[in-house]
């Protein structure tokens, strides 16, 4: 349990890092996409504690740019599992006053699961207890590259100095420009990296990273991270 004490440092931006499906779904003699499955209950629990916690954003990396190399058949499960759970829970999350977002590219995906996730978008956009940003065909990279040449073309057509532009200029340029960065990363399956993930927002996020594999994250696995959090000392550069 979080105590009270510990309510004033809760995260106003959890993001999570959400791996180990398919090895969840292996070790169980499962097919991976088994594990995809099963990450989704995982992914109502945590956001139904996020929202009993007072989370205010909440962003959860689903598909990265470099797992469009896994197996067809993977890639299209996955695909298959984003349009029918973001399509069948909106009007829960709506309900709840969520309010689904999405950052990384949209265009390479297929106009169904377009369609899918700008409905979600619209149906929820007044919707203000907390934002669930998704991460889908996310990277990084990529999102810096695709930043940098929206400000270079505006700077070829001299609507930009070069010389006014700025750590904030870029960080509006991001997809993630309308969200805070994110306080605390969390990465599930014991994998200590950011695989591409919030780069540049998590300069100065706390990061954690826990053996549980996806599936198995837990109201109190979520309750863990945020006293872990809490007991964080962030400095930001300064001195006490
Ligand atoms: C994370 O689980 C979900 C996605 C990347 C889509 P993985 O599928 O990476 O699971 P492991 O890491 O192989 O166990
Ligand atoms: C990161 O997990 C991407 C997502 C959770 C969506 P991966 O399983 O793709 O990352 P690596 O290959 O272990 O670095
Ligand atoms: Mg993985």
């Amino acid at each position: 349990m979080v105590t009270t004490s510990e309510q004033k440092r809760i995260p106003q931006h959890v993001a999570i890092i959400m791996d180990g499906n398919g090895r969840w779904a292996e070790m169980r003699g499962k097919e991976r996409c088994e594990g995809h499955a099963a990450g989704v209950e995982a992914v109502r629990t945590t956001l139904g504690a996020a929202l009993r916690r007072g989370v205010k954003y909440l962003t959860l990396y689903a598909f990265s740019t470099e797992n469009w190399g896994r197996p067809a058949e993977e890639v299209d499960a996955l695909m298959e599992l984003f349009c029918r759970c973001v399509a069948g829970e909106t009007p829960e999350l709506r309900a709840q006053g969520v309010r689904i977002r999405m950052i990384g590219d949209r265009t390479r995906f297929s106009e169904g699961v377009q369609r899918a996730l700008a409905d979600a978008e619209r149906a929820t956009a007044d919707c203000d207890r907390l934002t669930l940003v998704l991460a889908l065909n996310y990277s990084s990279r990529d999102e810096i590259v695709r930043a940098v040449r929206a400000l270079a073309g505006r700077a070829a057509r001299g609507e930009l100095a070069p010389a006014s532009l700025d750590e904030r200029t870029l960080a509006a340029a991001l997809d993630t420009a309308a969200y805070p960065d994110p306080d605390l990363v969390i990465r599930t399956s014991g994998e200590c990296r950011l695989s591409n993930f919030l780069l540049w927002q998590s300069s100065y996020a706390e990061l954690l990273f826990t053996p549980v594999l996806w599936p198995d994250f837990s109201e109190e696995e979520f309750d863990r991270a945020l006293e872990e959090y809490a007991r964080r000392d962030r400095r930001f550069g300064l001195v006490r």
